[in-house]
């Protein structure tokens, strides 16, 4: 990627990964039809599609991002369950088929062997669930015997949004009332979706309370776009001159939307517009125009609410006058990579100037880095993010394995071109 022509007009994000992932397994417990439009159509997203037919759930397109599921029969895979990428279509398949009664093993590509489950089989055995997974619980693959679950109070260890969700589906097949609190609140999606295919779910004062067992009835979900892939654009058009785009029908939900705050905050120039719901999500049209960045100090409770944009943050900080520092955020160490390491390495190719520590990075931005050649490390976020680097560092960036970006959006490249002008 070079820099050159600004971004401007107007394009679509993909469908919200997270939010796709959750309507195909969700849909794959419910009885009947759940039609999803606007879905995601990267290879996580077909991951999970892939795990909800291997169950017996027929899926059929109707058009681009467009799936009829009919789900409420599983039925034990005579393979093994295959979630590739997708740490979310692991974790959440786990708690789906903690309660189905039969066995499933569950697996993934090299990086997802290398990430962890004990946090999620903790709290599944809190309702009884069979399960048991590679070196003492903590790796894939991951084996379930699935049977009756009881209700219990679940305490989450981390606060991760695909093991509050593990928890919640098998908690919403159980017998009687869960409870689950986490450390520090993550994102709401499956929250939002689960009582509109019927489940007793209510929040209150900060915990979840779940009766069950629900019979879920399939129902229609309409996707919104992915303020985690919009967030590349929105990064694109603040760093190259003379842009004007506007990004439609954007996720803002509440738990995802820190990164928006961050950089308002940080003096970029950004305009939400037209603010709406789409079923239980907000959205809204996103305006972007360059701006200048100052620096910015994150923590831990910042962190968490911004885990997906930190490597692309990081990458902003770099353009930025001044020095940033980005801490507690650990998480990023068990990601599709390291990525606090992949990011290091990175922002050291463009000629960034970063020191790198445990938990995050402190950086000194100066302007416009040279730039140079990075590698993606497997990961679709860091391939995203060096691209981006590319429209304002001197030279241009090269990202070597940069066909990663399809786990999530496999039009990433595409549109941005289509707005390049
Ligand atoms: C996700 C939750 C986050 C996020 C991931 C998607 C989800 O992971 O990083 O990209 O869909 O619930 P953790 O739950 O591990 O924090």
């Amino acid at each position: 990627m070079r820099p050159g022509a600004p971004l401007r007009g107007t394009c679509d994000a993909p469908g919200d990964k997270s939010i796709t992932q959750r309507a195909i397994l969700i849909g794959a417990l419910a009885a009947g039809e759940t039609r999803i439009t606007g879905a995601n159509d990267g290879a996580d997203a077909r991951a999970a599609l892939r795990i909800a037919r291997d169950l017996g759930v027929s899926a059929r397109a109707r058009g681009a991002g467009s799936w009829v599921l009919r789900g409420g029969a599983l039925r034990e895979s005579d393979r093994v369950l295959d979630a590739r990428n997708s740490g979310t279509a692991l974790r959440l398949s786990m708690g789906l088929l903690a309660a189905q009664p039969f066995l499933s093993i569950l697996t993934g590509d090299e990086s997802l062997r290398k990430r962890p489950v004990g946090r999620v089989v903790e709290p599944l055995r809190l309702l009884g669930a069979r399960i048991s997974a590679r070196q003492e619980d903590r790796l894939p693959p991951v084996a379930i015997q699935g049977g009756s679950l009881r209700g219990a109070a679940v305490r989450t260890p981390v606060a991760s949004a695909q093991v509050k969700s593990a928890v919640l589906l098998a908690a919403v097949q159980a017998e009687g009332a869960s409870t689950l609190e986490e450390p520090e609140p993550t994102r709401d999606h499956t929250e939002r979706m689960l009582p509109r295919f019927g489940a007793d779910l209510a929040r209150e004062n900060g915990r979840i309370r779940v009766r069950g067992p629900a019979r879920l009835q399939g129902t229609e979900v309409r996707v919104p776009g992915d303020l985690s892939a919009a967030a590349f654009l929105i990064a694109g058009a603040l760093l190259a001159p003379r842009s004007d785009l506007t990004i439609r029908n954007v996720g803002v939900n509440p738990t995802r939307r820190a990164f928006l705050d961050l950089l308002a905050r940080s003096g970029a120039s950004l305009e939400l517009g037209d603010e709406r719901m789409l079923d239980a999500e907000p959205v809204a049209d996103l305006r972007v125009r360059p701006g200048t960045l100052r620096p910015f100090q994150l923590g831990a409770k910042e962190c968490g609410a911004m885990i997906d944009e930190l490597p692309l943050v990081a990458v902003l900080a770099a353009f930025a006058e001044g020095e940033s520092t980005i801490r507690g955020a650990s998480e990023l160490r068990v990601k599709e990579s390291d990525r606090i390491d992949a990011v290091t390495r990175g922002l050291r190719a463009i000629g960034a100037d970063v020191e790198e520590h445990a938990d995050g990075w402190s950086i000194r931005g100066v302007g416009r880095p040279r730039g140079g050649v990075v590698d993606a490390s497997g990961d679709h976020r860091i391939a995203m993010a060096f691209l981006i680097a590319g429209l304002r560092a001197r030279n241009g960036v090269t990202v070597t394995g940069a066909e990663a970006a399809s786990v999530s959006d496999p039009g990433f490249l595409a549109r941005l071109r289509a707005v390049r002008r």
